[in-house]
C-alpha cells in the first residue's frame, strides 16, 4: 500500500492506494457514519459497506444536480444526522463529487472520506478536495474546496468495471503524465494494453504516480490561484465537449487535450512529433481524437465556463510531454483556433485524421 498525503490549509487528506476495502472500519472515526453511493456500486459491494445507514444516488452526470442534494440534506435530516456524523462516500466521481459537496455544506460542514471505486475517481475525481454539482448542464458550477479525511483506492474493485470506464479514467492518467511525468507517458506507451487490461501491479503503479502528481499540485496550491490550473489540461474544450456532444468525461477529456495540444503546436510552444506521440497513444489506448461536436456550439460552451475571466481565459497549454503551462488567451484567439480545428470537431460525425 502507498499512503499519500495532501497538506493544504486545512486538515490534511490521506490517500491509501492499494489499500483493501475490507480494513475500510480502521479509518472510520468512532460514532455514527452515513453511506452515500450510487445504485450500481451498492448492489455490487453493499456486503462490504460498514454497517450504517445507506442513502442511494441515481447513476449518470444528470444526477449530479442541487436536487440530489437536496434530497440527500432531507433524509440526512430525517437520519437526525447531526455535526458528530460521519459522512462516507462509495462509489465513482459522480458519487465522491456529490458527497463532498453535501457533507462539506450540510450543518456548515460534516466530516466525510471516499472509497472511490472508479478508475477515474481513484486517480483524480476523489483526491484534491474539489466537489460539487452542475448547473443548467455547466459543469461543477456549484461547489466547495474541502478535503475527504481519506480516500481509500482498493484496486480490486476496478475489476467489475465496464471496459469502458477503464477507459474513461486513463484519460485523466495520461493527463497528469501530460502535465508533470514525461516518464509516467512512456511507461504508458509501453505497458498501456496491461493497464487495460487492469494488470494489478501495473495499475497500482499509474493510481499511485497520478495520485503523487496531482497530491502534490493540490498541496502547493489548494485553492487553484495558479499551478493548480494545469490540472485542467484538456479540460476547458473538455467541459464544453461533454455538455454539448454526450461524450462521457473521460473521452470528452480525450478530445479536449488533442485540441490543446494542437493549440500549442500552433502558438509555437510544442514541436509537432510531441503532438503526434499524445495522438498515437490516445488512440492505442482507445481513447476517442475527434468529437462530433459543431465548433461554435463548443466555443459558445467554453465561454459560459467559469474558468473565463473578462474576455481571456487561463488555457493550459504543453511545452513537451510532461511539461505544460497556463498562458492567457484572448476570446478571439480561441476562436479563431477553435475555427482552425474543423477537423478535430464535425458536427456529422466525419473526421479527417488530425
Ligand atoms: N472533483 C474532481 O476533482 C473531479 C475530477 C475529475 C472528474 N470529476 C467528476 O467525476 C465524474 C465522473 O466520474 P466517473 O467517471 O467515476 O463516473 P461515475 O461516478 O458515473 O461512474 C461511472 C459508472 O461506473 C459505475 N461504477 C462505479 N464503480 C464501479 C465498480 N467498481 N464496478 C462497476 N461499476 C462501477 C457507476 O455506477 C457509474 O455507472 C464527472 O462528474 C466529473 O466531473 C471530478
Amino acid at each position: 500500500m502507498h499512503v499519500i498525503e495532501i497538506t493544504g490549509t486545512g486538515r490534511p487528506s490521506t490517500i491509501l492506494v492499494g489499500e483493501k476495502m475490507e480494513n475500510l472500519a480502521r479509518y472510520l472515526p468512532a460514532g455514527r457514519t452515513i453511506v452515500i453511493t450510487d445504485a450500481t456500486v451498492r448492489q455490487l459491494y453493499q456486503d462490504r459497506f460498514p454497517t450504517a445507514p445507506v442513502l442511494s444516488i441515481g447513476c449518470g452526470e444528470a444526477v449530479k444536480t442541487l436536487e440530489t442534494a437536496t434530497d440527500l440534506y432531507e433524509t440526512l435530516l430525517s437520519l437526525e444526522a447531526d455535526r458528530s456524523t460521519f459522512i462516507l462516500g462509495i462509489g465513482g466521481g459522480i458519487v465522491c463529487d456529490v458527497t463532498g459537496f453535501v457533507a462539506s455544506t450540510f450543518m456548515r460542514g460534516l466530516r466525510f472520506g471516499f472509497v472511490a471505486t472508479t478508475l477515474l475517481a481513484q486517480v483524480d475525481a476523489s483526491v484534491g478536495g474539489k466537489n460539487g454539482v452542475n448547473l443548467e448542464g455547466y459543469k461543477n458550477l456549484i461547489g466547495t474546496f474541502n478535503q475527504p479525511e481519506f480516500v481509500l483506492c482498493d484496486m480490486q474493485l476496478l475489476q467489475t468495471l465496464p471496459e469502458a470506464e477503464v477507459i474513461n479514467g486513463m484519460a485523466e492518467i495520461v493527463k497528469h503524465a501530460l502535465i508533470a511525468d514525461a516518464g509516467l507517458f512512456a511507461f504508458l506507451e509501453e505497458q498501456g494494453q496491461s493497464a487495460l487490461s487492469l494488470d494489478p501491479a501495473i495499475i497500482e503503479r499509474l493510481v499511485r504516480d497520478s495520485v503523487v502528481i496531482k497530491s502534490g499540485v493540490v498541496s502547493r496550491d489548494e485553492r487553484e490561484t495558479g499551478e493548480r490550473r494545469k490540472l485542467n489540461f484538456g479540460h476547458t474544450f473538455g467541459h464544453a465537449l461533454e455538455k454539448v456532444s454526450g461524450l462521457s468525461h473521460g473521452e470528452a477529456v480525450s478530445v479536449g487535450m488533442v485540441l490543446a495540444a494542437s493549440l500549442s503546436v500552433r502558438r509555437g510552444r510544442l514541436a509537432a512529433a510531441a503532438h503526434d506521440r499524445v495522438i498515437r497513444l490516445l488512440r492505442s489506448l482507445r481513447l476517442p481524437c475527434t468529437a462530433p461536436a459543431a465548433v461554435g456550439r463548443v466555443v459558445d460552451a467554453v465561454l459560459k465556463d467559469k474558468k473565463r475571466e473578462a474576455d481571456r481565459i487561463h488555457f493550459v497549454m504543453l511545452e513537451d510531454i510532461g511539461r505544460a503551462v497556463v498562458e492567457d488567451i484572448s476570446i478571439a484567439e480561441l476562436k479563431a483556433a477553435a475555427a482552425a480545428f474543423e477537423c478535430i470537431l464535425q458536427p456529422t460525425g466525419r473526421h479527417a485524421v488530425p
